[in-house]
């Protein structure tokens, strides 16, 4: 055993997601208020501003007031170290946000009770299940009116396909929000209106056995309605199962709200309970144990100007195994290169702090003066090895590139791969021209106006963009078996390629992927090209 496995085992690295409004910002400024990272009275008045501070960096950000980035907040809660990753909140999110779970061990889904399974919890959970991340589920907002909870869940399961395991029960919701039933110990507890979460309620726990209590605390049909429920409950929900929970086939749920800090804290002390310490990672020579190894990491999101007086870059890497020391020397083993890690920083809520060391679980951010790429390795310098690559996420909005001033072709060349490298977008070209025709695929809109708004600021160049019809893209997965000036397509497909050559097909509807797949036998496309 290394001296530092005890540090990796108590560190907790999780991604938060949800669909915009569900809650989620909310959530995390009560967790970090449970670990005394700030303290009750600052989080709710300084909302609207703390909100911008953690992660909104870029101008683009400010001005349309909202967060095109994922931010990481450390903090301590329990003896846990836990890490989380903040996915962008808005529905015009990007790729980021995908690789940010790649980063994660495991996922936090916040839902609005009101609301249910909404479109961008469902692109993420995609991610989730490929992964097979365990999710654990915080229904939300029950102070406010909610769905029916049997619908909720019935919902989760069909939409999401996962098994729900609720560890609490709501009684009511709304103005008859009473507060809710934990199952493990057979009691209610009740909900106490905290103001908005200004001052601590006060939660009195009621055994369900004590039917005269119960009775006189929620009232005779209330009660009733609880003790059918929880009995339909026992006999229909899933039996709960670590091991199914870890394999991401089962989600535990609890029910809560977050803005009156009710139920926040159970929840993550059960999830700090259930969730796992920081698990192995895939390289080429096999799985790399985090606690064995000496250390290990690879870069999962390059962030480009965080501060504008110096035009740096920060490459954001997920530690995977050993302990990471600011002195020590690392081999980047896509660059091949032999170095140390310059300015290696944690970023907390608003600031940045140099660290001197970290763990395996904790996401780091060093200066990146332009070496790093989305999916490299870094090792010891005695050691050569390479991570399983991050997917390249398909792209669902494609538009051609024009540059406004012909004359800055180098400029724009320049500007467009470099912001390619980051993976803030993808660059396709004609499969049979060259450069002239540039083709940006992206996976929310939005990144269309951060590429014109930096290519403006950054490289002074300006451009046009023609939105093109295509929302499907498929890599072809025998490419070396495919002859692509014989490939029968539709009426509506469109042949590119990418930077490093790879034939790529276009298409404007999903049914066009089939019929060409049936017109030309053997043809294997795939969704996501793990290059
Ligand atoms: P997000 O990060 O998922 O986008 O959501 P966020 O936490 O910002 O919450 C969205 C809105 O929902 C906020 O209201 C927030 O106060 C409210 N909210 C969050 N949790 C609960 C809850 O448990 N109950 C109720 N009733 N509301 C909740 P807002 O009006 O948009 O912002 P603000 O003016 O309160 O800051």
């Amino acid at each position: 055993m290394n001296h530092y496995t005890e540090e990796i085992n108590r560190r907790r690295t999780f991604a938060i997601i949800s669909h915009p409004d569900a809650g989620k910002t909310t959530l995390t400024e009560k967790f970090l208020l449970y670990g005394g990272a700030i303290n009750l009275a600052g989080s709710v008045k300084g909302k609207a501003t703390a909100r911008h501070a953690v992660s909104d960096w870029m101008e683009i950000e400010k001005e349309r007031g909202i967060s095109v980035t994922s931010s990481v907040l450390q903090f301590e809660y329990g003896g846990y170290c836990i890490n989380i990753l903040d996915t962008p909140g808005h529905q015009d999110f990007s790729e980021d946000t995908y690789r940010t779970l790649m980063a994660a061990d495991s996922a936090v889904m916040v839902i609005d009770g009101g609301k249910g399974v909404e479109a961008q919890t469902r692109k993420l959970f995609k991610v989730c299940v490929m992964r097979r991340i365990p999710i654990f589920t915080f229904i939300n907002k029950m102070d406010r009116d909610a769905n029916d909870t049997f619908e909720l869940l019935d919902e989760i399961e069909k939409e999401l396909g996962i098994a729900t395991c609720p560890l609490n029960w709501p009684i009511g919701s709304g103005k008859e929000f009473k507060g809710v039933y934990d199952r493990e110990k057979k009691c209610v507890i009740s909900y106490a209106d905290t103001e908005k979460g200004t001052r601590e309620g006060t939660a009195t726990e009621i055994p369900v056995s004590d039917e005269e209590r119960l009775t006189e605390f929620i009232g005779k049909s209330a009660a009733d309605r609880l003790l059918e429920e929880v009995e339909l409950l026992d006999g229909a929900s899933a039996e709960f199962d670590l091991e199914q929970v870890q394999a991401g086939n089962l989600t535990p749920v609890c029910f809560g709200s977050a803005l009156t800090n009710f139920g926040v804290e159970i929840f993550l002390q059960h999830f700090l309970k259930m969730t796992t310490t920081p698990l192995p990672r895939r390289a080429d020579k096999g799985l790399i144990q985090p606690a064995e190894n000496e250390f290990s990491a690879f870069v999962f999101k390059i962030q480009a100007n965080m501060n504008k007086a110096h035009r740096d870059r920060v490459a954001f890497m997920r530690i995977c195994s050993g302990r990471f020391d600011a002195n020590m020397e690392v081999r980047h083993v896509q660059g091949g290169k032999v170095m140390r890690l310059s300015q290696p920083q944690q970023i907390m809520a608003d600031e940045r702090k140099i660290l001197s060391e970290a763990f395996a679980g904790d996401i780091i951010g060093v200066f990146d003066p332009g070496i790093f790429s989305i999916g490299d390795t870094i090792c010891m310098p005695k050691e050569n090895f390479r991570y399983e690559g991050i997917p390249t996420f398909a792209p669902e909005h494609f538009a051609r590139v024009r540059q406004v001033d012909t004359m800055k072709r180098k400029q724009f060349v320049k500007g467009i791969e470099q912001i390619a490298q980051e993976g803030a977008i993808q660059i396709f070209q004609e499969f049979n021209t060259g450069l002239e025709e540039i083709i940006v695929g992206v996976v929310g809109v939005l990144q269309f106006d951060v590429l014109k708004y930096r290519l403006e600021n950054e490289y002074n160049v300006e451009i046009r963009l023609e939105n093109l019809p295509y929302e499907h893209i498929r890599w072809i997965e025998n490419k070396d078996e495919v002859d692509m000036t014989k490939l029968v397509g539709t009426s509506d497909m469109k042949k590119v390629k990418d930077m490093r050559g790879n034939p790529l097909l276009l298409f404007v509807n999903s049914w066009s992927v089939g019929m060409t797949l049936e017109r030309n036998e053997g043809l294997i496309l795939t969704e996501f090209s793990r290059n």
